[in-house]
């Protein structure tokens, strides 16, 4: 029997909590029996965003049944000569995905910014459709207009860690979701 904890400090800061691991997976189920009905005959092609989406990536991909194939890739960022700043580029996506139905697997949707750059970029090399599957969103943070059709919980716009997410690079670990305790 091990000793779960409700409360964890990642460097200057302390979590609590939020979302245990079995409520997370109930969700997660919902969104993977949307998923299978809807693109059933599809062949669809997840790409999962690491580092972020590897435990939703796990436990959604476990719980579909429908033909596909599942491929990872990873936002590189860089500081780019355009108004946004940030310009993320896809790397290790080796698929040709010219005509197919491609699933964005994601940890998080903030203010929507990556996902809208993920979107475009996927874009111009002429899949079918793209759907978005995500783990969460904070909808008070959302800056553009996304058909997040697959989603699996929606948060307030606090920071959180665990479940894959992570603060300065620790937390992804975490079985549950932990939010962060405001300690002023
Ligand atoms: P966006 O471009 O603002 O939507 O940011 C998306 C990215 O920010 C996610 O893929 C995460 O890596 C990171 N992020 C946003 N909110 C959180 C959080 O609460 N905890 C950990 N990472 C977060
Ligand atoms: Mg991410």
């Amino acid at each position: 029997m091990t000793m779960d904890t409700d409360i964890i400090q990642i460097k200057d800061k302390r979590f609590a909590v939020s979302i245990a691991e079995a409520d997370i997976l109930k969700e997660v189920d919902r969104v993977a029996a949307l998923i299978n009905h809807d693109l059933k005959g599809k062949n669809p092609l997840f790409l999962c965003v690491l580092n972020g989406s590897f435990m939703f990536a796990s436990d959604l991909m476990k719980r579909i049944s429908i033909p596909c194939e599942v491929s990872f890739v990873k936002l590189a960022s860089y500081q780019g000569v355009s108004s946004t700043g940030v310009i993320k580029e896809i790397i290790g996506l080796n698929e040709d995905i010219t005509g197919r139905t491609v699933v964005i697997v994601e940890d998080i949707v903030d203010t929507g910014l990556t996902m809208q750059r993920l979107l475009e970029s996927l874009g111009t090399r002429r899949p079918k459709e793209i759907h978005i599957a995500t783990l969460l969103v904070k909808p008070d943070k959302l800056k553009v207009d996304l058909d997040i059709e697959y989603a699996a919980m929606q948060i307030p716009n606090e920071f959180i860690v665990g479940y894959g997410l992570d603060y300065d690079g620790f937390g992804r670990n975490y079985k549950d979701i932990y939010t962060v305790i405001n300690e002023d």
